[in-house]
């Protein structure tokens, strides 16, 4: 089973110290004399009797890297009893399962992976749960509070919420996202190296585009070859679909059909990124079909381009990501001017208001990412070193069936910024060159 001490995903592996150490910084917010119950997520059904892949609520994996449906934690940390400060739950031991499904985790597998000392079996956990109720107030629940979801799908974590309203309803509930979230917005050094890893794997598969693509080819084809390197290097997609849009379809920013052939002439939209142990890149590229920009494809380009590296510049500690959106508007402002898209006006005017403006910019630069594509983190607040943005400027002229969008990855540090995409070729001539070598 290799280090012990590890949780493992396919070939990856994260040490347990790394949750024990989140367990522990949360247990450290957490009011006195108070307790915490998060949920894994369900494992959600397609049709008949099928079900979707399991994707783990990003908060238990953070506390726990457990991968398992059915997992619950309770931290505790005024418990009298020091078993009972950290207390994981797991499915119980069912060897029916085991024959179509393989082994699930043990309980020692699970206490290694997490570095949780107390491990039961799930069929002891409404037991402990009343013990818990009886001896304390405050309860912290889990519910998914990013202010982007429009998930209308009842989770486990809600489930449980409404369970225990309805049988301990004299208890205090308390939100335990926004601890974790603070916490999550920062990443440790552990975390940093996972999104490099992810946005190194992101790169190779894109050198490996620059050779793939040509006039003809589908842009199924091209998600084909992009799951070949991921998965190849034990790496999965990113959470979200890839986006492979040539010509006009590169105008409808979350295109996901790709399911058009990619013609001469047509400039190719990849929003395209690997995930590796749950962390996830996202990167966007922009590259000629046939090889060449055009005259003007070109200047489309350079002017986004322009756009990310003089909004790369802005993102340090003491700018909030509002912030940071202002100065790309102005800079996109700019370029839709001398590209004459804009007739008039100054650039201030036209970056808030103008129809015409939104209608080539569409989208803002930023958001936060970690185990969430669209991660947790505050737009209003000054970012801090330990955060990772996106910065992903963009063009689109329906009219011309030209979008153009670039996107790099931004760990911002004490001193500025570090691109992980640095090494991610972006320069119009570098594309054109490696698609031709
Ligand atoms: N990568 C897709 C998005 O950021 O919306
Ligand atoms: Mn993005």
């Amino acid at each position: 089973m290799g280090d012990p001490k590890q949780a493992i995903m396919k070939k990856i592996s994260i040490n347990s110290s790394f949750f024990t150490e989140n367990r522990k910084k949360l247990s450290s917010l957490m009011m006195k004399d108070s307790a915490a119950i998060i949920n894994s997520n369900d494992i959600l059904p397609s049709n008949a009797d099928g079900t979707v892949k399991f994707i783990q609520n990003s908060d238990l994996f953070y506390l726990t890297g457990i991968m398992q449906e059915e997992t619950i934690l309770i931290l505790n940390p005024g418990s009298k009893t020091k078993e009972h400060k950290e207390i994981l739950f797991i499915r119980d031991y069912n060897p029916d399962l085991e024959v179509w499904e393989g082994k699930k985790l043990s309980v020692q597998h699970a206490s290694e992976i997490s570095g949780i000392k107390t491990v039961f079996e799930l069929s002891r956990f409404e037991d402990a749960l009343h013990d818990l109720m009886c001896s304390t107030d405050n309860i912290y629940m889990n519910t998914n509070d990013h202010d982007r979801s429009k998930n209308i799908v009842e989770s486990r974590d809600i489930r449980f919420i409404n369970h225990c309203k309805k049988y301990y309803p004299l208890h205090s509930y308390h939100r335990i996202s926004p601890l974790i979230y603070s916490l999550r917005v920062i990443k440790s050094d552990t975390e940093i190296e996972l999104l490099q890893n992810a946005c190194n794997i992101t790169g190779d598969g894109f050198r490996r585009l620059l050779k793939f693509v040509k006039p003809g080819v589908m842009e199924y084809e091209v998600e084909a070859e992009l799951a070949h390197e991921y998965i190849k290097q034990g790496a999965s997609f990113a959470d979200y679909e890839p986006i492979i849009a040539s010509g006009e379809n590169a105008c409808f920013l979350h295109y996901v059909k790709n399911d058009d052939p990619c013609n001469s002439g047509d400039v190719l939209l990849l929003d395209v990124a690997a995930g590796w142990a749950n962390y996830n890149a996202d990167m966007t590229r922009s590259i000629p079909v046939n090889g060449k920009f055009t005259k003007r494809q070109k200047e489309v380009y350079n002017g986004v381009l322009r756009a990310m590296k003089g909004t790369i510049k802005e993102m340090k500690p003491g700018k909030s990501v509002r912030d940071i959106i202002m100065v790309t508007r102005e800079l996109i402002a700019k370029e839709l001017l001398d590209l004459k898209l804009v007739k008039t006006g100054d650039v201030k005017d036209i970056k808030i208001k103008s129809a015409e403006f939104k209608k080539y910019y569409p989208h803002d630069v930023s958001h936060f990412l970690g185990l969430g594509v669209h991660d947790v983190g505050e737009f209003d607040v000054p970012v801090k070193p330990g955060m990772v943005l996106t910065c992903e400027p963009g063009i689109y002229i329906r009219e011309e069936k030209l979008g153009i969008r670039i996107e790099n990855d931004i760990l911002i540090t004490k001193k500025g910024n570090v691109d992980f995409m640095a090494g991610v070729p972006s320069e119009a001539d570098e594309i054109e060159d490696l698609m031709n070598s």
